[in-house]
């Protein structure tokens, strides 16, 4: 049976640790130029309906790098623009691809697409959840604090769809995540239920950033305001000041705390530039592990029925 990866919860302990071992692996032979083609004759299709940088490209250069061919598809410049049903594209491009990659904003849409579809659906951001970026970033937190397991993440700022996605992954795997969060914005509560009702003793969430950094080994944040809520960047800015991760914070920190953000960032807002810039910060080495944790999705997905 083809496998989807629409949330984190699609995933086993055993599946998310798994794919970080081979993602390292993977890692290890780019660097010393080793090729390895799995996928050649396949084809990713990348259906995205809202801008990316780093998934987008990094799903393009993974597929290249595993032998395969990467297609975008700007979801305004098909029938989808013009209503043609979800399920009827699903079928038509199950038929031409081997899998489809897809960035949108309900995840009730992307779930449509996987039930199609008889090719595997990678999330590759709703506004719901953003599980490719987690995984991605255990791989950064693995290499920097030697493992997950008996580590505090905190997420500082707005509980949005990449928060949502480590809520799924404390469930999972069973790390300690503290949220701060102003209480407006605290995650979704059917997201935090589904998450509990598998585990219920590693996840806080609080409205206290600093209570919520002092024994972090991660401090994770991102935007404020997340694609789609443009027009509410001005009030959450101001709602969000006492949330943003800089220096002043940090000192409540542990020495050896490192700070991670999925970016794009907004220097001034969620992070300070000198944050962001300094010793702590991990994202360049984040943003890399993006790339190698595609390729083990990309594979485990793509090869299973061989
Ligand atoms: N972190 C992330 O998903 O970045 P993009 O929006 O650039 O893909
Ligand atoms: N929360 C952000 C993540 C971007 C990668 C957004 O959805 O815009």
């Amino acid at each position: 049976m083809k496998k989807d990866i629409l949330t984190l919860l699609d995933l086993s302990k055993q599946d998310v640790d798994d794919l970080l071992c081979r993602a390292l692996e993977l890692k290890q032979r780019h660097k010393k130029g080793i090729l390895d083609t799995p996928l050649k004759g396949k084809s990713l299709g990348l259906i995205f309906d809202k801008p990316s940088t780093r998934t987008r490209i990094s799903f393009e250069a993974a597929m290249v790098q595993l032998g395969g061919t990467p297609i975008y598809i700007n979801a305004r410049e098909t029938q989808m623009a013009r209503n043609e049903p979800v399920r009827d594209t699903a079928r038509v491009l199950s038929r031409y691809l081997d899998a489809l990659a897809i960035r949108t904003y309900s995840q009730d849409l992307l779930k449509e697409f996987a039930e199609f579809t008889a090719i595997p659906v990678i999330n590759a951001l709703t506004d719901l959840y953003h599980p490719c970026q987690v995984l991605s970033d255990l791989l950064t937190v693995i290499e920097y604090k030697g493992g997950y397991e008996a580590l505090q993440i905190t997420w500082i700022g707005d509980g949005n769809n990449v928060s949502h996605s480590w809520i799924n992954s404390a469930a999972v795997l069973g790390f300690k995540l503290v949220l701060a969060c102003p209480k407006e914005y605290f995650p979704n509560s059917a997201v935090m239920e589904k998450a509990l009702a598998k585990r219920s003793d590693t996840i806080t969430v609080t409205t206290d950033p600093v209570e919520a950094v002092k024994n972090a080994d991660v401090i994770y944040t991102d935007v404020w305001a997340s694609m789609g809520q443009e027009n509410e960047r001005n009030t959450r800015k101001h709602v969000f000041e006492p949330f943003q991760v800089n220096e002043k914070l940090l000192k409540n920190a542990p020495e050896n705390v490192i700070v991670m953000h999925c970016l794009p960032a907004h220097r001034g807002e969620e992070i300070s530039e000198e944050t962001l810039e300094g010793p702590s910060s991990v994202v360049w080495d984040q943003s890399e592990n993006k790339l190698h944790m595609q390729k083990a999705i990309l594979e485990a997905l793509m090869t299973q029925n061989k």
